[in-house]
């Protein structure tokens, strides 16, 4: 057995499959059984081709203790190296009860939480790093995720995300009509947010930036930015 699924029991998280969802908000009661079976498959050459060197990227910034947003199916629990500690907070009982694999492949102790993040059951200020890789677009109340993420970073401490936003010009309309259909198909996922100014606006400084169109069919569609904030200093 992994010495992170050790941990994760010892640590008193959650263990995979018999998950304990008191911290689940109600929008998430019944999770999204077919986009958390299909994802890991869905995603596969996405992550061959492109998403996986970006996971590696952005998670080589991490450090300390990390919570991470939404884990999903914990494609990045791979890409950990030089942290303490990760916590992964995924309120979707259907993608978590498909993280068991991943935990093997982790190299540091891992926490797997119920928790949405729009109320984190986490004292403030007590993570280095926090990470949103695809999430920031789920979330149901984006505002309430921001608010709780800069609460619970320690001064100084990094937001690290890769997300995919809003589009400029005709592909944001396009974005906004195909919004109802997409967020039903895909999880919950709004395609039209402006996740950066979300972050700017609920108190965070970019501190690295990337936009990028990944080399996917649905390119034009998907804007994605890649980068890392921290919590702006009272003026
Ligand atoms: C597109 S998946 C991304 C998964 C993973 N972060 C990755 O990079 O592959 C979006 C994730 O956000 C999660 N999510 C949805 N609402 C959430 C919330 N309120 N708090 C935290 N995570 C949430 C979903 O359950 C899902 O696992």
């Amino acid at each position: 057995m992994a010495k992170s699924l050790l941990t994760c029991q010892t640590l008193g998280g959650v263990p995979i499959g018999r998950s304990r969802d008191h911290h689940e908000t109600s929008s998430m009661k019944d999770g999204h059984p077919i986009f958390a079976a299909l994802y890991d498959q869905k995603s596969a050459f996405a992550e061959r081709r492109w998403m996986g060197e970006r996971r590696r990227r952005l998670l080589s910034g991490a450090r300390g203790a990390v919570l991470e947003i939404g884990g999903g199916t914990g494609a990045n629990l791979a890409h950990y190296r030089n942290v303490d500690r990760v916590t992964i907070a995924e309120p979707d009982r259907f993608m978590r009860n498909r993280i068991g694999p991943k935990l093997e492949e982790a190299r540091v102790p891992v926490e797997v939480s119920a928790a949405g993040a729009e109320a984190l059951p986490y004292p403030d200020g007590s993570f280095d790093t926090v990470v949103s890789t695809l999430v920031l677009c789920t979330v149901p109340d984006q505002e309430a995720a921001l608010d709780e993420v800069r609460r619970v970073l320690r001064p100084g401490g990094r937001l690290l995300f890769i997300e995919h936003v809003r589009a400029a010009g005709s592909a944001a309309r396009w974005q906004d009509r195909l919004e109802p259909l997409w967020r039903r198909l895909l999880g919950g996922c709004h395609p039209n947010r402006d996740t950066v100014a979300a972050i700017e606006e609920a108190g965070f400084e970019i501190e690295t930036f990337e936009s990028f169109y990944p080399p996917d069919p649905l390119s034009a569609l998907m804007p994605h930015v890649q980068g890392s904030a921290t919590v702006r200093l009272a003026a």
